[in-house]
């Protein structure tokens, strides 16, 4: 990963809890590997700043002020506040990407943001947290998401080259399957970018999205927990438009300023894809 950009997806739930916080109006997310080292890190927070948020087992952690379900990130709880957070695989897995040059972080509920934020990019990583791991079900389909997004930049280069590796071709086929996209015969660009034309569309996708997910491990281990809003939650195309950038060095993530508002996409209906 050294000096290329990586994105971190880990959809249920980390990375679409963070983006939530932050969309929330979080200050930032501190990110720790361990749940003594993110008890030791609060401690360095001012008292009325701080909040310890984060999960094992998907439950939350004795003594923590929240876990890992994003809709607990509400604005009257997170606004202003320093969120130091650790789980399972979603906090590793941006703590792997140290040598990036730039670490962005992805869930459905940014996915156009996060793709109009990457046009740019000439090598790009998407680094699925997966659950046990395992790769995982709804990070393949957002990494597909993703993919297929980029349909300004070619499958193929001049030279008649794939530039997607096969675990990129298999995630955007598993993306059209699950919204009942055809899949082309021939590697050619893919042209389809999510347009939502009202409202009803846009659940619609959401919830075929959401069926999907719920065909994997990940969704299955929160079923079991009774957490079903959260697989619901975490389907929601487009909820916000803003891009979590992690900080390596300091191990935080936050908002570019100019990033900060609109925050939330739901008034007014979905966006659109950039
Ligand atoms: C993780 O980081 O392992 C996940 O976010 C687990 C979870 O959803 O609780």
């Amino acid at each position: 990963l050294a000096g290329t950009t990586a994105v971190v997806i880990d959809v249920l739930r980390a990375t679409t809890t963070i983006v939530t916080a932050l969309a929330a109006g979080a200050r930032e997310v501190l990110v720790c590997r361990a749940i003594e080292e993110a008890r030791q890190r609060a401690t360095r927070l001012p008292g009325e700043r701080r909040i310890l948020g984060g999960e094992r087992g998907g439950l939350r952690i004795r003594g923590f002020d929240l876990g890992n379900s994003p809709s607990e990130f509400t604005p009257e709880r997170v606004a202003g506040k320093s969120i130091v957070f650790t789980t399972t695989n979603g906090t590793r897995a941006l703590l792997h990407c140290r040598h990036a040059k730039r670490v962005l972080l992805a869930g459905f509920v940014n996915l156009s943001a996060v793709a109009k934020a990457l046009e740019a990019e000439k090598e790009i990583h998407l680094v699925c947290a997966g659950t046990r791991g395992e790769i995982s079900r709804e990070d393949a389909l957002l990494a597909g998401a993703l993919a297929n997004c980029w349909s300004d930049r070619p499958a193929v280069d001049d030279d008649g080259w794939e530039s997607w590796n096969d675990q990129v071709w298999l995630a955007a086929d598993a993306w059209r399957e699950a919204l009942d996209l055809p899949i082309p015969r021939h590697r050619y660009p893919m042209q389809k970018r999510l347009k939502f034309h009202n409202k009803a569309e846009w659940r619609s996708e959401c919830a075929a999205l959401e069926n999907a997910m719920k065909l994997g491990q990940g969704a299955r281990d929160l079923l079991a927990l009774g957490l079903h809003d959260d697989i619901a939650f975490a389907s929601q195309i487009d909820e916000f438009s803003i891009v979590p950038v992690f900080d390596s060095k300091n191990r935080v993530v936050t908002v570019a300023p100019q990033d900060c508002a609109p925050k939330r996409n739901r008034q007014g209906g979905p966006r659109r894809s950039p």
